[in-house]
């Protein structure tokens, strides 16, 4: 057991580690990781802070670092996406410590954050930054004692980026998000088919047949469309720029404003990282019975105090995570997992298979970042390509798959510009 930790049961450890090691069992390039860290001990004596959501994969990702050498510490990165079991289990007997309870108050959050913190970590782990705004808001002390801080998800690589742009980064960040071995896979395979895994558990709803509205065709937004359309759902896609709008429809799905898709959906989700994609204007014009959700990372992408505004009442765990607002026009519409990601509110979030290949790019990493101390300059940096590309030759590896190499000839013509027909 880890020396403080805050969870919600203990007892709960057992049922958590089984389902670890279940996880484990798709995880072989991580798990490939943490065997030749534990003989190399690549981040020895290095405190890492990691505020995360703190799932079955996490915990595979959390036992890599601590393999490595390094005291560990978690928090979560949502209130809603913590698996107690998973929590209790890294604690009780991984040795990690742990601040996460799911479903904790706003307050609980940040104290749990300022926790993770309070260990005076050298490298932080984000998904959506929170730790690295906490820091340069509030906890500058830490800047000075930083190596690097990791970022696993669309929306804190925007705000970095945006903080890099004002001037106001002080600490160097990696892009894990932006490698092509997560975003190409984690966001449109993992994202795509959690997603629909958590509408399907919270409602049981039979997709076949629905209009679904999907918002933002983005990496996330490409999966969920996809796997929305082999359910035999009719797929609708709403965007702002034009390029990917031109995509779906070329996809083969149709596209146009929220304002007309609103009158036409059965389900609703918004996968933008954007605020108030579903707003008022679209709340009024949505058919009775109508199931929004949200797989954006922050929880602003349904506007759900206009939701509240235009209601007559409202009921909230109408059966769990499901909310029903019936609006004074007497229609109702049902809100999923209270608007955050509906894949770890209403599902356990990315298969592991997948996110295997996501915590291998953040414990390479990690270990890279680790080797370089104090040399990485102040700015957004990104995965090293040939870091990159081992976690996808080792994946292909454990997956049985070969492919072909260039030959002799064909690097040199690949390389020429005098050869033509
Ligand atoms: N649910 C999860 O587990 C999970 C996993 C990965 C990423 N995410 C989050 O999902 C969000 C999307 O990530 P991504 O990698 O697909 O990003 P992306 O940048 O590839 O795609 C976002 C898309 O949304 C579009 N968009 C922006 N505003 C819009 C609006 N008002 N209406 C319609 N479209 C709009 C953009 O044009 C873009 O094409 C981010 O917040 C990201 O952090 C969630």
């Amino acid at each position: 057991m880890a020396k403080t930790s805050d969870i919600a049961n203990p007892r709960l450890a057992d049922a958590g580690r089984g389902r670890i090691e279940w996880a484990d069992r798709d995880m072989p390039v991580l798990r490939a990781i943490r065997e030749r860290f534990a003989k190399e001990k690549p981040l020895k004596g290095m405190r890492l802070g990691a505020c995360m959501h703190v799932t079955t994969e996490t915990a595979n990702l959390m036992r890599a670092l601590k393999a490595g050498g390094a005291e560990v510490s978690l928090c979560a990165s949502n209130p809603l996406s913590t698996q107690d079991d998973a929590a209790a289990a890294i604690t009780t007997h991984y040795g990690i410590s742990v601040f996460a309870r799911r479903g904790e108050d706003t307050k609980t959050f940040y104290r749990h954050l300022n926790q993770v913190l309070d260990t005076r970590p050298s490298i932080t782990f984000d998904d959506g930054a929170d730790l690295v705004s906490l820091v340069h808001k509030k906890r500058t002390d830490l800047i000075p004692g930083l190596v690097a801080s990791l970022e696993e998800t669309t929306t804190g690589v925007i705000r970095l980026r945006a903080m890099a742009k004002d001037g106001a980064l002080r600490i160097p960040v990696i892009a894990v998000n932006d490698a092509d071995t997560k975003h190409l896979f984690d966001n449109r395979y993992g994202t795509g088919q959690s997603t629909m895994d958590g509408i399907v558990r919270a409602t049981n709803a039979l997709i076949a047949g629905r209009t679904v509205v999907v918002a933002g065709y983005g990496w996330c937004g490409r999966g969920f469309a996809m796997r929305a359309r082999g359910l035999g759902a009719n797929v609708i896609v709403t965007e702002v720029d034009p390029i990917k709008a031109i995509e779906a429809l070329m996809d083969g799905y149709r596209v146009m404003p929220m304002g007309e898709a609103a009158r036409e959906g059965d389900i609703f989700c918004t996968v933008t990282g954007d605020i108030h994609v579903l707003r008022a204007e679209h709340f009024r014009v949505m058919k009775e019975g109508a199931i929004v959700c949200n797989s954006g990372h922050f929880d602003v992408e349904i506007d759900l105090v206009a939701l509240r505004k235009l209601s007559k009442k409202v009921r909230e765990n109408l059966k769990p995570l499901v909310d029903a607002y019936t609006l004074r026009n007497g229609r109702t519409i049902y809100v999923l997992g209270q608007g955050r990601l509906v894949n770890l509110a209403c599902a356990e979030g990315h298969p592991a298979s997948v996110m295997d290949m996501s915590f291998a790019v953040q414990a390479l990493a990690a270990e890279w970042a680790a080797t370089r101390r104090k040399k990485l300059a102040v700015q957004v940096h990104e995965v090293p390509k040939e870091l990159d590309a081992r976690v996808a030759k080792v994946k292909l590896e454990t997956m049985g798959v070969r492919i072909d190499r260039l030959t002799p000839e064909q690097v040199k013509y690949l390389a020429s510009w005098q050869m033509g027909t």
